[in-house]
């Protein structure tokens, strides 16, 4: 098979002219372009994926749009992701969306432009991705799935099983009045955690009891109140992420409830803060180096024309601090 160098040579053009008549990106002057199209019918050459790709004068940048980088959840995950794109040539181009769509649709575009080799993505938001379908990078979502869409594959955390240990943690411990603080149910991971609730309360006939509530440490100082007024005489609390389970130490030390003595907390995540608060956070982890990591690995496998893992699913692990206590 001719290469689009050998058509170049033949047709007596350079290779990015050659490029410009396959692509269509550029005017060519028709004699020139006459010669190009009659050397490719000659010699049958067939432009791959992967030169089209190259011939795009791919940036080697990897863009990263997140929901919120005060999140340290995103930030590291981010930090993993810029280290694995530097360790094979990429840079990272991170973009905070506030999960605000009209933001996402913007970065997507700017990447775009820009030729980005790929894209990784924390989105809750269908009509985004539906809106990557005539970009030219592959998508690769994490942490939160959506329906069938266009991405080229998912990598998160076993969130349902996250759900599961949280709880049967918290029961372990001694806790009799369990309340979870649930996290936005249109994302994935906080409906998957809170499934794990469900069928833990099932399994040891307790009652749910819960408090809608989001991923942010400002919306858990909120809902800390609102729990404890309808919730008395709470004893063990399910935070949906570790800012969540810091606010809530806070709005409840503050109240004068001794933590893990009168009620305990368990948070999500494992961030690096988890272990930085005093006292130190009890967490489910979510390995977010490795995600991050596996993210990276996917969009460069995929550009160098390998077949790629479409679902990627790391375990979670019981993190036990000082915010839990098992009893005896
Ligand atoms: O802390 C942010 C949350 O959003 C994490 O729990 C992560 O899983 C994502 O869903």
């Amino acid at each position: 098979m001719a290469s689009i160098r050998e058509v170049a040579k033949l047709a007596g053009v350079s290779p990015a002219t050659v490029s410009r008549v396959i692509n269509g990106t550029a005017n060519v002057d028709d004699e020139k372009k006459q010669r190009v199209l009659k050397v490719i019918n000659e010699t049958g050459f067939r432009p791959n994926e992967l030169a089209r790709a190259l011939f795009k004068q791919s940036s080697k940048i990897i863009g990263v749009i997140v929901p919120n980088i005060e999140n340290p959840f995103f930030s590291e995950l981010a930090k993993a992701i810029e280290e694995e794109a530097y360790e094979n040539g990429y840079k990272m181009l991170l973009c905070n969306s506030n999960n605000n769509e009209e933001k996402e649709l913007m970065n997507i575009h700017m990447l775009n432009q820009l030729k980005a080799d790929g894209l990784i993505m924390v989105t809750d938001s269908n009509n985004t991705i539906k809106n990557l379908e005539d970009n030219g990078f592959p998508v690769v979502l994490v942490d939160r799935k959506l329906s069938k869409i266009n991405e080229i594959a998912i990598v998160e955390s076993d969130n349902y099983s996250g759900g599961k240990i949280a709880t049967k943690h918290l029961i372990e411990c001694g806790c009799k009045n369990i309340v979870c603080m649930k996290g936005p149910q249109n994302i994935s991971s906080a409906k998957q955690r809170y499934l794990g609730y469900q069928d833990i309360c099932k399994e040891y006939g307790i009652k749910e009891q819960y408090i809608e509530c989001g991923y942010s440490y400002d919306i858990g100082l909120i809902k800390a109140e609102e729990l404890i007024t309808k919730y008395p005489d709470v004893d063990g609390i399910i935070a949906s992420n570790d800012m969540v389970a810091i606010s809530v130490y806070k709005t409840l030390t503050q109240k004068g409830y001794n933590i893990p003595e009168y009620i305990q907390i368990i948070g999500f995540d494992n961030i690096k803060f988890s272990c930085l608060f005093t006292p130190e956070i009890t967490t489910v982890a979510q390995p977010i180096t490795k995600i991050g990591k596996k993210a990276t690995q996917i969009i460069i496998q995929y550009r160098d024309g390998h077949n790629i893992e479409r679902e990627n699913i790391f375990d979670v692990e019981l993190i036990e601090r000082q915010t839990t206590k098992r009893k005896g």
